[in-house]
C-alpha cells in the first residue's frame, strides 16, 4: 500500500509532518528520500516543532546525526548523504532502539541497514512549490498510522 499526497507549499508539508508526529511512538523510524531541495528538511522541521523542539533544525550534513533530547521524545535527525554508503562503525542501527524518533534524510543510500519496519516517504518535486509525497508504510504499526491520518 502506498499513499500519494500533494503539497503546494512549505506549510502544507509542515502540516503533514505534524499529522504524522501526532501518531509518533518510541523507536519510530521515518526514511526520507528525494532530490536536494525537495523538502526533506522542511518535513523534519515540521515534525520537530510539533514535538516541542524549539531549536532551529538544520540539515546535519556535516555531523551526520543531530540529537534533540528535550522534546516529547528524543529526536535523532540524520542526513546520511555524505556517508556514501560507508555505514560501518557509525552506529546508525543503535539509534533504532534508543526509544526516540529517528528521521533519516537520503535513507536509500543506507538501504542495507534500514530496519524492516519503517515509514518511507519519497519527495518528488515537479515544479517550484509542488511536491508529491509518496508514503509507504512497512509494518503494521506504520500501516495503522497511515490509515488513521492519510
Ligand atoms: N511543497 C513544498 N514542500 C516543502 N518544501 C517546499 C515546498 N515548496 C517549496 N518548498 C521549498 O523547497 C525547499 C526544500 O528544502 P529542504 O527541505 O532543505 O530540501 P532537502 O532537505 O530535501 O534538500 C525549501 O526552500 C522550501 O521552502
Ligand atoms: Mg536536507
Amino acid at each position: 500500500m502506498e499513499y500519494k499526497i500533494t503539497t503546494h507549499n512549505e506549510e502544507e508539508t509542515i502540516e503533514l509532518a505534524a499529522n504524522i508526529e501526532s501518531e509518533k511512538f518510541p523507536n519510530m523510524v521515518i526514511c526520507l528520500n528525494g532530490d536536494l531541495g525537495s523538502g526533506k528538511t522542511v518535513f523534519t522541521k515540521g515534525f520537530a516543532t510539533s514535538m516541542g523542539i524549539t531549536e532551529t533544525i538544520t540539515s546535519p550534513t556535516f555531523t551526520i546525526i543531530k540529537e534533540y533530547l528535550y522534546g516529547e521524545l528524543p529526536l535523532y535527525h540524520m542526513d546520511v548523504y555524505r556517508l556514501d554508503g560507508a555505514t560501518e562503525g557509525v552506529g546508525i542501527e543503535d539509534y533504532y532502539k534508543k526509544g526516540g524518533v529517528v528521521i533519516i534524510e537520503w535513507a536509500d543510500t543506507i538501504e542495507d541497514i534500514l530496519p524492516k519496519e519503517r515509514l518511507d516517504i519519497k519527495f518528488i518535486s515537479s515544479d517550484e512549490n509542488k511536491r508529491v509525497l509518496v508514503i509507504e508504510p512497512h509494518g503494521k504499526q506504520y500501516e495503522d498510522i497511515c490509515e488513521a491520518i492519510l
